[in-house]
């Protein structure tokens, strides 16, 4: 079915990632039009047998990366934590979670990822610590202790009660009381996550140190969790109320019936990432900011790129909580609208929050998952896939007695957490290559028959689709995946040029016309036919 023509193998751009400081390169920073992957350390491959993915899987597993042409990885927290939101609550920022391995394996792992030309980014978490981290133990331990204010304590309002109306993540008041020194403390997530306090400089200085510890290891960059976080209003004020809500893309307003005005996005937090991108730069080549930046207004998203001087790149929820593939088209060029000149936008379908979009933009349908693929894989700018996006993982309904995320347990308005976090499947046999076949994988394994091995044998599937694309991407477009234009096209389909590339993609359940392109069809994602089928997209050079 799929036809590809010969075209030049990717190109792969210097790889040299030195821990010594210099001058910031000239020439396009490498995530320029790269593909890069999120990879959940506990759900990808365990080592060592005892039902976790952890760092030294990975090593193991490279293979498969370099073979689909991955240029980075995003690694899921992996610095020590008592896992009460599985790594999202840090006790330690410069270690290493003593179940995923140690400083030494997550060192060996970036070396040999470096070999192979693949980037290593870490999850870093400064919204927040767990409440184990010495940092809190020492505030919590009384009102003039050293650390005290490096989190948000306020007293009760006059007559009882929390300091503000915020609420956290499950719903829940954003406020913990502690009687022990009584006042309130912030959690904007779990109580066992309290809030740091970025008006105090001493955290400033505290990040900026492990910032550098980690740059100086050779990790290539952070996705920076809760990026729209860190500051909160220095007033305390309410948060106002949300109007109701009724689409999905709609519930990045707020939610429990809040909007987050003076919780989150605030003006100060901009001044953070002014800082964090002179330390980046300062290394060769520049270490890279990707945020976590949970923002519904594309003009909100744009302001955390600064003047070139902010993140450099930022998640687009608005795209992934579009409706797909109708909203998709718009919601392009409105993003490239909105984000300053030369910033590049990122495109994303699933994460470990969110869900996988082969569930929540295709329904599980074969064709509308290789094309949301060749969207994802042909826009300008940064890729970001999940682990099981390249073989079409679906979420899997874990039941009640398996699920093992504590925040969602209870209703969550973004759902249940584990259903993207199962582990990846390698093969059809039990543990499914992810653990030994008699051990208790932490979370369950899903449908075995989607799984790497029997699809890389098969140049149909949706895995090796996946690998031509990202082949195209590198090839094609190489480093400078630009040059998007959407073209005139009938109604029910998008057609737009990225680099030489023409990409035609029909949004419609029905087939449509191709439109004549006199161009020479290098990919396409349903059976060769004279006109696009349902959900079909197809890329052309030239035309
Ligand atoms: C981010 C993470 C999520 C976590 C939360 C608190 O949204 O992606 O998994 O629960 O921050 O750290």
């Amino acid at each position: 079915m799929s036809s590809l023509s010969e075209h030049r193998p990717g190109v792969r751009r210097e790889l040299e990632l030195t821990p010594t400081k210099g001058t910031s390169m000239a020439t396009s920073p490498w995530w320029q039009g790269a593909v890069l992957y999120q990879l959940y350390v506990r759900s990808w491959r365990d080592s060592n047998g005892d039902g976790y993915g952890d760092i030294n899987g990975i090593t193991q597993q490279l293979d498969h990366l370099s073979w689909l042409g991955i240029d980075g990885l995003w690694l899921s927290p992996t610095m020590p934590s008592p896992d009460a939101d599985w790594g999202y609550d840090v006790s330690d920022y410069t270690g290493v979670h003593p179940e995923l391995g140690t400083l030494g394996d997550l060192d060996a792992l970036i070396a040999e990822a470096g070999r192979r030309g693949i980037r290593v980014l870490l999850d870093l978490v400064p919204n927040h610590t767990s409440s184990a981290h010495p940092w809190f133990i020492d505030a919590a331990s009384g009102r003039d202790a050293a650390h005290r204010d490096y989190y948000v304590w306020a007293d009760p309002v006059p007559g009882g009660g929390p300091p503000t109306n915020w609420l956290d993540a499950t719903g829940e008041p954003a406020w913990q009381w502690h009687p022990a020194t009584g006042q309130y403390y912030l959690h904007n997530f779990l109580p066992a996550q309290p809030d740091l306090n970025w008006w105090q400089p001493a955290v400033h200085a505290e990040f900026r140190q492990i910032l550098e510890f980690w740059f100086d290891r050779g990790v290539a960059g952070f996705r920076i969790d809760v990026a729209h976080g860190l500051y909160k209003d220095a007033e305390l004020r309410d948060n106002p109320p949300l109007a109701p809500t009724s689409s999905d893309s709609d519930r990045l307003a707020g939610r429990f019936g809040q909007r987050p005005v003076y919780s989150a996005n605030r003006p100060e937090t901009h001044g953070v990432y002014r800082d964090w991108r002179k330390i980046a730069e300062s290394y060769s080549p520049p270490r890279l900011l990707l945020g976590e930046t949970w923002t519904g207004d594309l003009s909100s998203l744009a302001s955390y790129y600064g003047d070139d001087d902010e993140l450099q790149l930022s998640f687009n929820f608005p795209v992934v909580f579009a409706r797909f593939p109708a909203e998709l088209p718009d919601l392009v060029d409105e993003t490239l609208a909105a984000l300053p000149t030369g910033a590049r936008p990122v495109w994303t379908g699933s994460n470990h929050d969110v869900g996988r979009f082969p569930s929540r933009w295709c329904h599980g349908d074969p064709a509308r998952i290789r094309l949301a693929l060749l969207i994802l894989l042909t826009l300008p700018g940064t890729t970001v896939l999940y682990y099981g996006d390249e073989i079409g993982m679906t979420d899997v309904a874990v039941p009640a007695e398996l699920q093992r995320d504590p925040m969602t347990q209870a209703g969550s308005p973004q759902g249940q957490r584990d259903r993207a976090r199962t582990p990846m499947r390698w093969n059809g046999a039990p543990g499914a290559g992810f653990t030994g076949p008699t051990v208790t994988p932490w979370l369950p394994i899903g449908p075995a028959a989607v799984n790497v091995a029997d699809q890389r044998g098969d140049p149909d599937s949706v895995l090796s689709l996946c690998r031509r694309l990202v082949d195209l991407r590198h090839g094609e477009l190489g480093a400078g995946v630009a040059g998007y234009r959407r073209l005139a096209s009938p109604p029910g389909v998008w057609s737009y040029t990225a680099g030489p590339l023409l990409v035609t993609a029909n949004l419609a359940a029905t087939p449509a016309a191709m439109p004549d392109q006199g161009a020479e069809i290098l990919l396409r994602t349903g059976p060769a036919a004279a006109g696009l089928g349902p959900w079909e997209g197809v890329v052309a050079r030239g035309g």
